[in-house]
């Protein structure tokens, strides 16, 4: 892998400083800067202690033996201890007394003139019963501790039911995201060997239906290891039911007992796996297992976000994303919150759904993706400004480094100069939030994610591992391992090892690029491999280019990102034809259908580029380099000494624009 962002400087300014209001340090968790600074010395230089004290808080049906085991690069966090997150999500919080609280507030998207939208508060008790049909269900259509259940469903409360019953039953989740596209589910069931698949007849967004059904039908024309689909009726749109295989939702629970032992799993058992591009090939299955994933989100959602008790806490991710399982689901219930959940488009009926859904529950927390945040600002303040947001006294922001402007805007329009902000940097692989200000501490400056939170250890450092002075940039590693960190690819050890601890030798590499300041404040800035952060989301060039290729009349693709207003990131491609293929707006648009198709509209190109040859490294690498400079709408200035073909440039620089 190369790292061409290496050694080049950033130019970002900004002097700008918020300290936290005193109103909110005054009921903070962590109140100053010297109880932050003496926490986090003591997680770094006894982090077994410190974990230990953490991990108590939580109930186990075992205590462990040891809090950590480290053999670079496997970690095994509380070994030998046993326990259940969906134990420590339900029951844990009903005997403390939350049984009649709200678990799960939700919001669906119809709203029809005039009519206020479906709304369903899910107490602790009814979540524990429903989670706990739905697992006896599972259990008797053949579902048992260590299998893998596929859950491809739209944003309402049975998906989260349906990860608390499979973390019940000690069966791992695979959660695909909804937007998604068939070819995605043939993937992800095949690789995570999966015989069963969760899902509704459709969704609602942005007033239409998604055909969640017809996707898995579709699907399952291509994988013949699906023996059970299990289906919600959510939209009630006519679908197909195969008799044998689909089974409704309503008739696995009926006559299913509203209790269920949860079972006693152990702390390094398989959780959930989660797939996420990386910068080749296939997306891969980013593992997590029980204990250290439930301590990690749970200490970070109570101490990021500061939950307390009178909390409503909306984090606006879908499940199907790793920010949808740590802080929709695991890190609130774990924490015994109200956390809501919202099934629709941010933009229906129109721009000020967000701020009248934050109004009407009194959000007190809201937890968001800068590019939403733009594109708010695009809309115009008078969306918010009909809406009476006194409620909130914190946002935060998550997916992708957050422009100066936006967090500004975020900080005045939304949260009226009263409320911190937390910006958030983690990832899949990071399973929790790794830096960030804790929200009565840490003064923040606009566009940084500040410091690293308890027991993590970042750094930014040169190829050799040598941590890089005050404002160069360079790579952000991890030196330390931590509780809720991924264990590993699914059933690919040696990928896990190539990809994230040999390119900084001893060090978990992030694939990210960043800078810290004089203040040690780190500066995220983006991704230094082949993955783009398109509107918060990870894609793989690779797998853009292969869906492209895939077209008979492609010969070669390229894709590499772009600056984008709203999405921070658009998606270029560069695309050689066949001999007796042509470039033609219809061909645009087939590529652009193939993309669609095999992967989501989410990986939808905003550029196609026909040229004929692909500028290359005389050993054959595309040098996307250039590339990514043509698509920035600039001139190749960069070094081309290499390029094998300099007449290349002259053609491609002329190339159809789309
Ligand atoms: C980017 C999402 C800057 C980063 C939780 C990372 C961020 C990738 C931030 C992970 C942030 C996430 N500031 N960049 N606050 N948060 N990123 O796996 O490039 O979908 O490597 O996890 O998003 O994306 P993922």
């Amino acid at each position: 892998m190369s790292h061409p962002q290496v050694g080049i400087e950033s130019t970002q300014q900004e002097d700008r400083l918020f300290a936290p209001p005193p109103e909110f340090c005054a009921k903070a968790w962590i109140q100053s800067r010297e109880q932050y600074d003496r926490m986090y010395r003591e997680s770094i230089d006894r982090p077994e202690e410190f974990w230990g004290k953490i991990a108590s808080e939580l109930k186990w049906f075992k205590t462990w033996d040891r809090v950590l085991e480290w053999k670079l690069p496997d970690a095994k966090w509380f070994v030998g201890g046993k326990t259940n997150i969906s134990y420590n999500c339900l029951d844990a919080q009903i005997d403390a007394g939350r049984g009649d609280k709200t678990a799960i507030l939700w919001e669906g998207e119809p709203m029809a003139q005039g009519t206020p939208p479906e709304v369903r508060h899910i107490s602790y008790k009814q979540l524990r019963e429903d989670v706990c049909r739905l697992a006896n269900g599972l259990r008797k259509l053949g579902v048992k501790r260590g299998d893998r259940v596929t859950i491809y469903m739209p944003m309402v409360p049975e998906a989260a039911v349906a990860m608390l019953a499979c973390a019940r039953l000690g069966a791992a989740h695979s959660v695909i995201f909804g937007g998604f596209s068939s070819q995605a589910i043939v993937d992800r069931v095949e690789d995570a060997e999966s015989s069963i698949v969760i899902t509704a007849d459709g969704g609602f967004r942005r007033g239409q239906v998604v055909a969640l059904k017809n996707n898995v039908d579709e699907a399952l024309i291509k994988t013949s290891r699906v023996k059970t689909v299990v289906v919600l009726k959510r939209t009630g749109q006519p679908i197909n039911m195969t008799a044998g295989r689909d089974v409704w939702w309503n008739d696995v629970i009926a006559g299913q007992p509203a209790t269920c032992d949860a079972e006693q799993m152990d702390a390094e058992d398989l959780l959930f796996v989660l797939y996420t591009s990386g910068s080749t090939g296939k997306p891969k299955g980013i593992i997590h297992t029980t204990g250290g994933y439930m301590v990690g989100t749970y200490l970070t959602s109570r101490y990021v976000f500061d939950l307390h008790d009178s909390d409503v806490f909306w984090c606006t991710a879908d499940v199907g994303w790793i920010t949808g399982h740590s802080y929709v689901v695991y890190g609130p219930l774990s924490n015994g919150a109200t956390t809501v959940m919202y099934e629709g488009a941010p933009n229906y009926p129109d721009f000020s759904r967000f701020w009248s859904i934050i109004e009407r529950h009194k959000i007190t927390t809201f937890y968001t993706a800068p590019t939403a945040i733009r594109a708010f600002m695009r809309a115009g303040r008078e969306f918010v400004d009909e809406h009476d947001l006194s409620s909130l006294r914190l946002l935060g922001s998550v997916g992708e480094p957050i422009n100066p402007e936006a967090w500004i805007w975020y900080q005045q329009v939304i949260g009226h100069s009263r409320c911190p902000i937390v910006d958030t940097w983690w990832q899949t692989e990071t399973g929790s939030i790794m830096i960030t200000p804790l929200p009565g501490v840490t003064p923040t400056k606009p566009g940084s994610a500040t410091l690293p939170f308890f027991g993590i250890d970042p750094a930014v450092v040169d190829r050799d591992g040598v941590e890089q002075p005050a404002n160069a940039g360079g790579l952000l590693v991890v030196r330390k391992p931590w509780p809720a960190m991924l264990r590993g690819i699914f059933r690919d050890q040696d990928r896990y090892f190539r990809q994230y601890w040999t390119d900084v030798r001893g060090f978990y590499f992030t694939g990210d690029g960043a800078r810290r300041d004089q203040d040690g404040y780190f500066w995220i800035m983006g991704r230094v491999d082949d993955v783009l952060n398109v509107a918060g989301h990870r894609l793989g060039t690779a797998e853009i280019e292969s869906a492209l290729v895939s077209h008979d009349a492609v010969a070669e693709a390229a894709v590499v990102g772009m600056p984008h207003e709203m999405k921070g990131q658009g998606v270029a491609a560069f695309v050689t034809l066949r001999s007796g293929f042509r470039p033609s707006e219809a061909l645009k648009k087939e590529l652009l259908e193939a993309v669609v198709k095999q992967i989501g509209a989410i990986a939808r190109p905003d550029q196609i580029r026909f040229t004929d040859a692909l500028p290359k490294t005389r050993s054959g690498k595309i040098m996307r380099r250039l590339l990514k400079e043509l698509a920035s709408g600039g001139e190749i200035r960069g070094d081309t000494t290499t390029l094998e073909d300099m007449n290349v440039i002259a053609r491609l620089s002329t190339a159809d624009e789309g």
